[in-house]
C-alpha cells in the first residue's frame, strides 16, 4: 500500500511543507489534493527559503513528480508566476515533473472580487479569508457552473469564450453585492497567456496515478490548510471551502482507500490560527508574543500567504484528539518544539468546560465553542536550546514528557519532532 496522506491537524500552517519535503526523499510522487493558493507551504534548504502556494512541496527532489490534483482550485496566472519564480531560483519545472489535473477548477478574476465583496458584506462576522477567490470558485464547482483546467486544452478562442461567460455569470452576483462588474475581456487577458503556457502540463492525473500505483510507485498526498478548516469537520462557517482531511485526499486525487498505508497528522507544538472563528486556547501578552515571534525570522507566526499575524495559544489537545478521530492518523509529527524553550510552565488544554459540562471533544456549534473554557494541565517547561537535538533521548526530560503526554492524551504515536525549520532539524525516536 504505497500511499501516505499528510494532513494538518490544526488550523493550517502546522509545518506541512517541511515534512512533505522530508517524506519526498523516499517517494516517487507528491500530490496536492485540495485548496489553492490560499495555502503557503515553507521549505527551508540551507540558505534558501521557498514559499509554495500551489506547487507541491516535493519539487526540490529531482526524481519526484509533482501532481496538482482535481480537488484543487487553480489560479492559472498565479501558478505561472510561481512556476517562473521557482525556475528563476534554479528549480527545474517541466511537464515531465509537474502534472496538473484537467479536472481541477479555475479561479477567475471575478471569483477574487466576489471573495472580497462577501467578506466586506460579512462585516464583524468576516471569515478572514485569504481573498484568493477560493470560496466562490468551490461554490461554482459544486453549483456545476465552474470552468476547469481541462478547458485550457481547447483552442484559445473557445477557452476565452468559456472564461468570459464564467466571469459574466459571477458579474451578476457581484452586482447584487453592490460591486462593480468586471470587463471579461480585460480581466481575462493574462489568463489567455497563462493557458498557453500551462497547456503542456495538463493531463488526467487520476489515470497517471492509477498506472503509477500499479507500477509500485510511492505517493505522498500533501494536505493544505488543516483539519479544523475543513468544510465538514471544521468550525463552520469559519473554514475554507474544501476537504483538507483524509477523505479529501481520495476524492481530490481519484485514489482508492485500499492504496493508503499511512495517514500522518502534522501538529504544531502550540496552537495558531489566522482569520476569524473560535480558538479556545488563544493567548494575549508575553507568552503569545514569544510564540508568535517579532516577524524578523521567516518562521515567525505571520501568514505565509497574507502576512497577517497569526493568533497564538497553548496546544489544544481537545482539537487534536478530534483531528485524530476524523482522519484516523496512524502517527502524529510535531513541529516548532524549539519555540517552547525558555517558557517556565507549559499548558495543555485537555478538556473544555461548556455550560458546566466537561467535554473531551469539541462541541459542534460555534456558539458553544465560543463559550468553551479550556481545562488545562500544567507541565514543566525547559530552558535549554533544543534546536541541535536529533535523537529523542537528547531532548531535556521536560520536553520528552511534553511529547509523551500529548501522544498519550491523543492516543497516537509521536516519533518525529522538528526543532527548527531546516531540513535536518528533526528529532527522531530511535
Ligand atoms: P504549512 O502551511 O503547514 O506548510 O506551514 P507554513 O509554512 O505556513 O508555516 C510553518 C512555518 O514554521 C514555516 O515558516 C516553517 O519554515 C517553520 N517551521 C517548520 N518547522 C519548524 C520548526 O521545527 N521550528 C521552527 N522554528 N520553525 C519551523
Ligand atoms: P496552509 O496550507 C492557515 C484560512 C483563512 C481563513 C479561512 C478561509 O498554508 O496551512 P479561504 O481563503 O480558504 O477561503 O479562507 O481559512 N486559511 C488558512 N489558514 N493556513 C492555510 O493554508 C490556510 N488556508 C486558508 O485564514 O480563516
Ligand atoms: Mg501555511
Amino acid at each position: 500500500m504505497p500511499v501516505t496522506i499528510l494532513i494538518g491537524a490544526q488550523w493550517g500552517d502546522e509545518g506541512k511543507g517541511r515534512y512533505v519535503d522530508w517524506l519526498a526523499a523516499s517517494a516517487d510522487i507528491v500530490a496536492r489534493y485540495a485548496g489553492g493558493d490560499n495555502a503557503g507551504h515553507t521549505v527551508a534548504i540551507e540558505e534558501d527559503v521557498y514559499k509554495l502556494h500551489l506547487i507541491p512541496s516535493g519539487v526540490f527532489h529531482d526524481d519526484v513528480v509533482s501532481i496538482m490534483g482535481n480537488g484543487m482550485v487553480v489560479n492559472p496566472v498565479n501558478l505561472v508566476k510561481e512556476i517562473k519564480g521557482l525556475q528563476a531560483m534554479g528549480i527545474e519545472i517541466t511537464p515531465e515533473r509537474l502534472l496538473i489535473s484537467s479536472r481541477a477548477h479555475i479561479i477567475t478574476p471575478a471569483h477574487i472580487e466576489l471573495d472580497k465583496a462577501k467578506e466586506l458584506a460579512r462585516g464583524t462576522k468576516a471569515i478572514g479569508t485569504t481573498l484568493r477567490g477560493i470560496g466562490p470558485a468551490y461554490l461554482d464547482k459544486t453549483g456545476r457552473a465552474g470552468i476547469r483546467t481541462g478547458d485550457m486544452l481547447l483552442d484559445l478562442e473557445t477557452f476565452a469564450e468559456r472564461l468570459y461567460e464564467a466571469i459574466e455569470r459571477t458579474n451578476e452576483t457581484l452586482v447584487k453585492q453592490g460591486m462593480e462588474k468586471l470587463n471579461p475581456q480585460e480581466a481575462a487577458l493574462e489568463y489567455l497567456d497563462a493557458a498557453t503556457f500551462l497547456k503542456p502540463f495538463i493531463v488526467d492525473t487520476s489515470i497517471y496515478l492509477y498506472k503509477a500505483l500499479k507500477d509500485g510507485k510511492k505517493v505522498v498526498c500533501e494536505g493544505a490548510q488543516g483539519t479544523l478548516l475543513d468544510i465538514d469537520h471544521g468550525s463552520y462557517p469559519y473554514v475554507t471551502s474544501s476537504s483538507p482531511t483524509a477523505g479529501g485526499a481520495l476524492t481530490g486525487l481519484g485514489v482508492g482507500p485500499l492504496d493508503v498505508e499511512h495517514v500522518l497528522g502534522v501538529a504544531k507544538s502550540f496552537s495558531t490560527r489566522v482569520g476569524g472563528g473560535p480558538m479556545p486556547t488563544e493567548l494575549e501578552g508575553d507568552i503569545a508574543d514569544q510564540l508568535r515571534g517579532t516577524g524578523e525570522n521567516f518562521w515567525d507566526e505571520f501568514g505565509t500567504t497574507t502576512g497577517r499575524p497569526r493568533r497564538c495559544g497553548w496546544l489544544d489537545v481537545v482539537m487534536l484528539r478530534y483531528a485524530v478521530s476524523v482522519n484516523g492518523f496512524s502517527e502524529m509529527m510535531l513541529t516548532k518544539m524549539d519555540i517552547l524553550s525558555g517558557i517556565d510552565e507549559l499548558k495543555l488544554a485537555v478538556a473544555y468546560e461548556v455550560d458546566g459540562e466537561q467535554m473531551e471533544f469539541p462541541p459542534v456549534t460555534n456558539e458553544q465553542l465560543e463559550r468553551a473554557t479550556a481545562v488545562y494541565e500544567t507541565l514543566d517547561g525547559w530552558q535549554e536550546d533544543i534546536s541541535g537535538c536529533r535523537n529523542f533521548d537528547e531532548l531535556p526530560a521536560a520536553a520528552q514528557a511534553y511529547v509523551n503526554r500529548i501522544a498519550e492524551l491523543c492516543d497516537v504515536p509521536i516519533n518525529t519532532i522538528s526543532v527548527g525549520p531546516e531540513r535536518d532539524q528533526l528529532v527522531l525516536r530511535s
